[in-house]
C-alpha cells in the first residue's frame, strides 16, 4: 500500500533514503568502506568502450554515467536512446561493453539493442531493478538496483538507485585503470556512504518545493539548465514535469542557451538552474546571469556557496547541502522529482497514472 502517502509516488521518493542505502550496503563494505561489484566475467577495466544504452529517465541515468566513466574512469563512452541505436547498424568496437540500464528489465527497445550489441560480439551488463526480467536474463552480467517495487509510473526511487549504482561501478572502474588512487576511490566510497543522510535532509526542504511548485504551475512553459552532470538532471527534471503535470519544459546544457533557447526567456518563464558547486560553477553563474539581464525568473538549487553568489538575481532559491560532485545527481534529483510532484497535485493530474503512460514499454 501508500503506507499513508497519498501517491505512491510520493511515498517513492520518501523511500530514497533507505533503498539508495540498500544499494551502497550491497557494493560498499559498511565496516571498510571498500566498494565490492560482484565479480563480471570480462573485464570492464580494460574494455576498449563501453556503449551504453536506455530509454526514459534510465536514459538520463546512463548519460551521468557517461560524465563518470569518463572524467573519472577515462574510459571512452558511447551513449544513445534504445529506439534510435537499435536500428542505426553502428559499429561496433573489438573487446567492447554494452551497458543496458532499465527499471522493468522488460523494455522492448532497450532489450532488441542488447540482442544488436551480442550479435555484435559485445559483452553484456545490465543494471536493472527487476530480478528475473528479460534484460536480467539475456546479459552476461546483472547489477542489480535495490529500489524494490516501483509502481509510479513516474521513476523515482529506480533512477538515484541507478546512479548510485553506476557511481559505484564508475569509481571501482577508475581505480582498476588506475586512473584514481587508494585515496581518492575511498573519498568517493564515504560520500556514497553519506548520500542515504544527506537525502534525509534534501527531503526536509519538501514544504518549501510545495511553495514554488505554486509559481510552477502557473507555467505553460519551464526551462531547467545544467552543466555536466547536471545537464542530465535539467532533462530528467524536463521529463518529470512533462510526464506527470502535463506543463511542457525542456532541459537544456546551460551553454547551450545562447544557441537559440535564449529567446524563450521572458519573466513567464521559469528557469530552473541546478547548479552545485564543482568545476563549472562559474560557468552557470554567468548562464544564470544572461537569464537575469532578460528578467528571467530563475529558480535555483544549489548548495550555500551558489546561493550566496547569486542571491541577489535569482527570484527563488533552495539550498541543498554541500557535497561531493561526484554524489550531487544523486542528491539533485530528489527536489527535481518533488517539484514535479507537488506541481502535478496541485494541477490535479492523475500523478501515479499519467495520461497515455505505461510503467513498462514492451512496444516499439
Ligand atoms: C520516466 C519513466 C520512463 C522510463 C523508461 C524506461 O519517469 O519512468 O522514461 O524510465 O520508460 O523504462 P525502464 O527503466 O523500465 O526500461
Amino acid at each position: 500500500g501508500k503506507d499513508g502517502y497519498r501517491h505512491y509516488m510520493l511515498k517513492e521518493i520518501y523511500e530514497q533514503p533507505q533503498v539508495i542505502g540498500d544499494t551502497v550496503n550491497s557494493y560498499i563494505n559498511p565496516e571498510t568502506s571498500r566498494i565490492t561489484m560482484p565479480d563480471l566475467p570480462f573485464d570492464l577495466a580494460r574494455a576498449s568502450r563501453l556503449t551504453i544504452v536506455a530509454c526514459g529517465t534510465a536514459f538520463y541515468a546512463g548519460l551521468v554515467a557517461k560524465y563518470w566513466f569518463e572524467t573519472l574512469a577515462r574510459l571512452p563512452v558511447e551513449i544513445d536512446i534504445a529506439s534510435e541505436f537499435r536500428y542505426r547498424e553502428a559499429p561496433m568496437p573489438e573487446n567492447g561493453v554494452a551497458l543496458f540500464i532499465s527499471q522493468s528489465g522488460e523494455t522492448l527497445d532497450t532489450l532488441e539493442a542488447l540482442r544488436y550489441c551480442k550479435r555484435q560480439g559485445q559483452r553484456i551488463l545490465s543494471v536493472v531493478n527487476a530480478p528475473e526480467s528479460t534484460i536480467a536474463r539475456e546479459s552476461d552480467a546483472v547489477l542489480y538496483t535495490m529500489a524494490g517495487p516501483e509502481i509510479g509510473v513516474a521513476s523515482t526511487k529506480a533512477f538515484t538507485t541507478q546512479l548510485t549504482t553506476l557511481a559505484c561501478l564508475a569509481a571501482q572502474v577508475a581505480h582498476a585503470r588506475g586512473a584514481i588512487d587508494d585515496e581518492r576511490l575511498m573519498s568517493v566510497a564515504r560520500s556514497l556512504r553519506e548520500v542515504p543522510a544527506r537525502a534525509a535532509e534534501v527531503l526536509a526542504h519538501d514544504e518549501r518545493l510545495k511553495d514554488l511548485a505554486a509559481e510552477v504551475s502557473e507555467a505553460r512553459d519551464v526551462l531547467y539548465l545544467g552543466r555536466g552532470a547536471m545537464y542530465p538532471l535539467a532533462m530528467e527534471g524536463a521529463l518529470k514535469l512533462k510526464e506527470i503535470s502535463y506543463i511542457h519544459a525542456e532541459g537544456y546544457a546551460a551553454g547551450e542557451l545562447k544557441h537559440g533557447p535564449i529567446a524563450l526567456i521572458d519573466d513567464a518563464v521559469p528557469v530552473i538552474v541546478l547548479v552545485p558547486s564543482d568545476n563549472l560553477f562559474e560557468k552557470v553563474v554567468s548562464n544564470v546571469q544572461e537569464v537575469c539581464a532578460r528578467s528571467g525568473k530563475v529558480l535555483l538549487i544549489a548548495d550555500r556557496k551558489g546561493i550566496d553568489r547569486l542571491s541577489d538575481r535569482v527570484r527563488w532559491s533552495v539550498e541543498l547541502p554541500a557535497c561531493d560532485p561526484i554524489v550531487a545527481p544523486i542528491l539533485y534529483a530528489i527536489p527535481v522529482q518533488l517539484l514535479a510532484y507537488h506541481t502535478a497535485v496541485l494541477k490535479g493530474t492523475d500523478v501515479d497514472q499519467p495520461r497515455n503512460l505505461a510503467k513498462s514499454v514492451t512496444v516499439e
